[in-house]
């Protein structure tokens, strides 16, 4: 068996791939003219959430991978100089910082397209010219992730920076919520919240499971992943999965998962979106207030409608 070697120091982690070429079809028909991506959890567009979370982490430089359809999503993070003028003109100040600081001046973003849908693995590749042979982590945007207890892919980029394995966030999910999320197959027990890991599976059926640890969302991935997806085949559903590559490294150079630490929100499925809004409507101090009540009513009425009838 090999023994895995991660290399001797690794670089620093600054480059982040953000996967946005997604038709978003659960959303329809919101997202037949609107990038899902642009979607908005109270009043910030759902990739927001992710550029502000990848900054926080250290990241400098972003690589959105795009498609048709979603210039919106440039527009957002380009310097908007006549709404910029208006405001300063009317003295909306406030208004005016919100706008003009959506990307910290020390940060720069890349697209680049992914002309068709071949996956996971070739979107990611699609960044190669610019992460190079760097390491990068990549974030898949649905996923918003909270930092009331830390920034779970700080603590990922840390784990790194120090061991030179590449990592992945992992969640525990239900067992017949395997076929949903790429699965780690553990090489050890847990330690300091992250535990070693000698392979995936992507979305295997329960029995097949190797564990119930889910890959959600978060990656910080050895400049080697690009060198393999570069030859990426088609994997699971006829797609170049980039969990096939992770499971090459994780014999190569050994590979980590980091447990998540906060509470995450899936904004690419209905349910988790309203939850998403829900939950920062109730951090937000103007909102929080009137909101409660309604909330409190409609839940009221809603157990009403439930409850049995009495015979
Ligand atoms: C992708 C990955 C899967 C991972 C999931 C997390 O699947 O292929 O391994 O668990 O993201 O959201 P997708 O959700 O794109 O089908």
């Amino acid at each position: 068996m090999n023994t895995p070697t991660a290399p001797v120091t690794p670089r620093k982690v600054t480059k982040a791939i953000i996967p946005a070429a997604g038709l978003g079809t659960r959303f329809l028909p919101a997202t037949k003219a609107m990038p899902k991506e642009m979607l908005t959890v109270v009043n910030k567009p759902i990739i927001q959430y992710a550029l502000e979370e990848a900054y926080e982490a250290g990241i400098r430089e972003f690589i959105i991978i795009t498609g048709r359809g979603k210039a919106a999503m440039e527009n957002h993070f380009d310097y908007p100089y006549e709404l910029a003028d208006t405001l300063q003109k009317k003295g909306k100040l406030a208004e005016l910082e919100l706008v003009t600081n959506v990307v910290p001046k020390d940060a720069r973003i890349y697209y680049t397209r992914q002309g068709e849908p071949l996956g996971l693995g070739h979107a990611v590749w699609c960044g190669h010219t610019i992460t190079g042979d760097d390491p990068f982590a990549v974030l898949l945007p649905d996923d918003i992730l909270c930092r009331n207890n830390g920034n779970d892919l700080k603590r990922m980029i840390d784990l790194y920076e120090t061991t030179g394995q590449s990592v992945v966030l992992a969640e525990e999910v239900p067992a017949e919520r395997t076929s949903n999320y790429g699965i780690c197959d553990p090489a050890g027990p847990v330690a300091g919240g992250a535990m070693p890991i000698k392979g995936f599976v992507e979305k295997p059926k329960p029995e097949e499971a190797p564990s119930r640890c889910a890959i959600v969302g978060r990656y910080v991935l050895s400049p080697r992943h690009m060198a393999l997806l570069a030859n990426g085949k088609p994997g699971k559903g006829g797609e170049i999965q980039l969990t096939d590559a992770m499971e090459l490294v994780a014999k190569d150079e050994g590979f980590q998962a980091h447990l998540l630490q906060n509470p995450r929100f899936d904004c690419g499925d209905k349910v988790g979106f309203q939850m998403a809004n829900l939950y920062f409507a109730m951090n937000d101090p103007y909102i929080a207030p009137r909101l409660q009540p309604f909330l409190q009513q409609t839940a009221a009425k809603y157990e009403r409608r439930q409850a049995p009838r009495e015979a």
